[in-house]
């Protein structure tokens, strides 16, 4: 009978399931839904600051420790600044949708010692922290999450008013809010938004936040890596690593003024004239179509 089941069993593919880095903190039965679709997000106005706000609360590289180790960004939970009803994490979730903020899993500085999840807010919504520019409370607040909630590095001060900047700009849609499609767009438009925030910080002489785009860039190519599989991509998954390693080089030179803006327009032409088109062309046969994901759901194991 056991030998019989087992052969009712479907065949494993021949690929592996590509390990997407989102169902780690996904619902079981949302597999689907987390990688397909996504809460829409209107933008009131995308300022070079705005855009690189957008980019740094995109990046698990802002957050340090647990956070970052699985990948987590701000974005993890607030999808485009918005919630995210698919959020499960067992250590700060009690369902799906929740998370204790407040909670020494991510960073022992905050943890209150008591396991106490709330609903992820959608930061469109007006809550419980003025958006007010004046008294700097939201500056505070992302700073003091950033640093004793997740254990990130202390973000310059020109991080922190780019990401605020963001927050303020996230807005609900005139349409009622329906869920989109994610979409390949979403990371090209996210690792370009992260470049320009690179450059906008050179010129200003913080290569420290410099450096933080350039990593926000990086995670946005290794998202893009998640949807195109070898085979049949395996020459697109070489340049993207090997885009990701020249940003990478790029890294230490990010005080060295025009070289590192020139070399980083560089590779910005050279991305969105060369790779980004040919993504595009095949982004039916990737992983972003969803006709393509059918077998995801049934297969990934969720922590
Ligand atoms: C693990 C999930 C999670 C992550 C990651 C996360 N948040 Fe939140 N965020 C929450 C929850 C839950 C609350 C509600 C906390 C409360 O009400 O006490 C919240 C509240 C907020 C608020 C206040 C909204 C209001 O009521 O005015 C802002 C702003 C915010 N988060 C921004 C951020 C930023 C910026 C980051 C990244 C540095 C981030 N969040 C990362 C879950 C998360």
């Amino acid at each position: 009978m056991a030998g019989a089941l087992a052969l009712a069993v479907p065949a494993v593919p021949a690929a592996a399931p590509p390990p997407f880095e989102t169902l780690r903190w996904t619902a079981p039965g949302a597999e689907l839904a987390a990688l397909t679709t996504q809460p829409a997000a209107c933008l009131g106005t995308a300022s070079v600051e705005i855009q690189a706000g957008e980019a740094l609360f995109n990046s698990p590289r802002l957050l340090g420790g647990q956070a970052a180790k699985a990948g987590l960004s701000c974005a993890g939970c607030h999808v485009n600044g918005r919630d995210n009803a698919h959020f499960l994490m067992a250590a700060v979730s009690d369902r799906a949708g929740t998370a204790d903020v407040t909670h020494s899993f991510f960073g022992a500085a905050r943890g209150n010692g008591r396991f106490d999840p709330v609903a992820i807010p959608d930061l469109a919504r007006p809550g419980k922290v003025s958006r007010d520019s004046a008294g700097g409370a939201l500056e505070s607040f992302v700073r003091a999450l950033i640093v004793d909630e997740f254990a990130g590095r202390e973000p310059t001060p020109a991080m922190l008013a780019a990401i605020a900047a963001y927050v303020r700009a996230i807005a609900p849609c005139p349409d009622g809010d329906p869920p989109v499609r994610r979409a390949l767009d979403d990371q090209l438009r996210l690792t370009v938004s992260a470049l320009r925030g690179a450059i906008g910080m050179a010129r200003r002489g913080d290569a420290a936040a410099a450096r933080a785009l350039l990593a926000a860039a990086r995670h946005q190519l290794g998202l893009i890596a998640e949807r195109y599989p070898a085979p049949p991509f395996g020459a697109e998954r070489r340049d993207l690593l090997a885009a990701s390693r020249a940003l990478a080089d790029l890294d230490g030179k990010a005080a060295d003024g025009d070289g590192f803006t020139t070399a980083l327009s560089t590779w910005r032409a050279g991305f969105e004239n060369g790779l980004a088109q040919r993504l595009r062309r095949h982004e039916a046969r990737s992983l972003y179509n969803p006709a393509n994901l059918a077998f995801v759901a049934p297969q990934q194991d969720n922590r």
